[in-house]
């Protein structure tokens, strides 16, 4: 992409009065169309006309399943009815004893962590690797005990996080890794997609993500399977899927199922997923390389050797060294310049959720974490588990939601408002 940066970069700043960089409103991203409507209208159709109503794990749901294992390269997926429901059915077909610990990133959406305390796990959040929203090995081994069953990782942002350090830790203690990877929908690390690292994965299909289902959705996926089978029980009531001679529910669940009439959707957006994930790269690669000869304090943020990023968003890291002010000031002042900014993600930051600080799942006890069987395991209810990277890298980095509809002219214009805050800003 060849970006023309013809924008003034002088001048008064938006927050200050001046004029905007961008004036127009940025394009809308245009998600579902002509072909998910019709694949939805043909449902309808056939129902109409046979008068059987459409269902769930129905024809279009196997087919989606079958389409998203295939464009990961081969293996099995069940698609459920949310991101966070994919997590937890994610979890719960491992099996995980009660009462153990499982690793957790610092920074991800409640979502990606809740289900832990809800299959009557402890949550032990590691800190982010320095200089990422993501966690880093030395950050996961300073929090494993005899008690970690199992480490979940987030690929925040749709960066991959530096898995294979962490799959030897895990390999190490034969512990399995759990991929949260609602943000990174076709993210690779080292040529493989992220998602078929771990043992296990979950993605989100809500309508705000690379690819969806309609509004909300989710789906796990693993090349195991004996997981599989597992996934299928624990987010269907139980059901003896995948076991021969077992006539009723073999275990309590909910039902967590996805939709036929969902997952015609997905289907037609599976078939765009790959356009988008390279737009999206494409638009951050213009981004990266249009910053330097523009912006001594901002670059983007640091991604492992081997790591190709699906942007869900693009983060990128101001070095307030350079600057009068810190990285919130600049991002705001950036966003009023008319650039889609999210000035901190701390929202995100899980060690200080409310919920997870004062310990709340089920009742008033603080259970799981009180559970005498924890405390059998010498487990510590009130430890604490300090993420001083998460919160330096959160008052350092923004993110700008960049997406597939964004053009050279939008490339330009965050280069040039960049480059207009940057220089009111400049120390020295
Ligand atoms: C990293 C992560 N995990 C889990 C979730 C939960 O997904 P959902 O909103 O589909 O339940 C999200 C949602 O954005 C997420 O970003």
């Amino acid at each position: 992409m060849t970006v023309r940066l013809e924008h003034p970069v002088t001048g008064q700043l938006a927050i200050h009065g001046g004029p905007r960089t961008r004036t127009r409103p940025m394009p809308a991203r245009g998600l579902f169309g002509e072909e998910e409507k019709a694949a939805v209208v043909a449902l309808f159709d056939t129902s109409i006309r046979t008068g059987e109503a459409f269902g769930y794990n129905g024809p279009e749901e196997e087919a989606y399943c079958q389409e998203f294992a295939a464009a990961l390269g081969g293996g099995y997926a069940d698609a459920v009815n949310s991101g966070s429901s994919a997590v937890y059915v994610a979890l719960r077909a491992l099996q995980l004893e009660p009462f153990t610990e499982v690793i957790c990133p610092a920074i991800t959406d409640p979502g990606g962590i809740m289900p832990v305390p809800l299959i009557n796990c402890i949550p032990i959040v590691a800190d982010a690797r320095p200089g990422s929203y993501n966690v880093g090995p030395d950050e996961v081994a300073a929090r494993l005990t005899d008690r970690t069953s199992a480490i979940l990782v987030a690929h925040i942002a749709g960066e991959p996080v530096d898995m294979d350090p962490i799959l030897d830790l895990a390999q190490a203690r034969g512990i399995p890794v759990v991929e949260d990877c609602a943000q990174a929908h076709g993210a690779m690390y080292r040529g493989r997609p992220v998602g078929t690292l771990g043992d296990i994965a979950a993605f989100s299909t809500m309508s705000g993500k690379h690819h969806a289902t309609g509004a909300q959705g989710g789906i796990v996926f693993t090349k195991d399977e004996g997981l599989y089978w597992a996934a299928r029980r624990a987010s269907d009531r139980g059901k003896p899927f995948g076991l021969q001679g077992v006539a009723g529910p073999v275990q309590a669940s909910l039902n967590l199922n996805l939709n036929d009439l969902a997952a015609a959707i997905g289907r037609v957006q599976l078939g765009k997923l790959d356009e988008i994930v390279a737009a999206r790269r494409r638009l951050a690669g213009a981004i990266a390389a249009g910053l330097p000869a523009r912006s001594r304090a901002v670059s983007p943020g640091w991604l492992p050797a081997g790591a190709e990023g699906s942007y869900w968003f693009m983060r990128l890291h101001v070095d307030v060294r350079h600057l009068t002010v810190d990285g919130d000031t600049f991002a705001g002042a950036l966003g009023a310049e008319g650039i889609p900014v999210a000035v901190a993600y701390r929202g995100a930051l899980q060690s200080q959720a409310p919920w997870l600080v004062e310990r709340r799942a089920f009742g008033a006890g603080h259970s799981p974490w009180t559970a005498p069987e924890y405390a059998a395991r010498g487990g510590d209810p009130v430890a604490e588990y300090p993420c001083p990277n998460a919160m330096a890298v959160l008052a350092s980095d923004f993110n700008v939601s960049i997406h597939e509809r964004w053009g050279e002219a939008e490339v330009a214009d965050t280069i040039a408002a960049v480059e207009k805050v940057e220089r009111a800003f400049l120390r020295g």
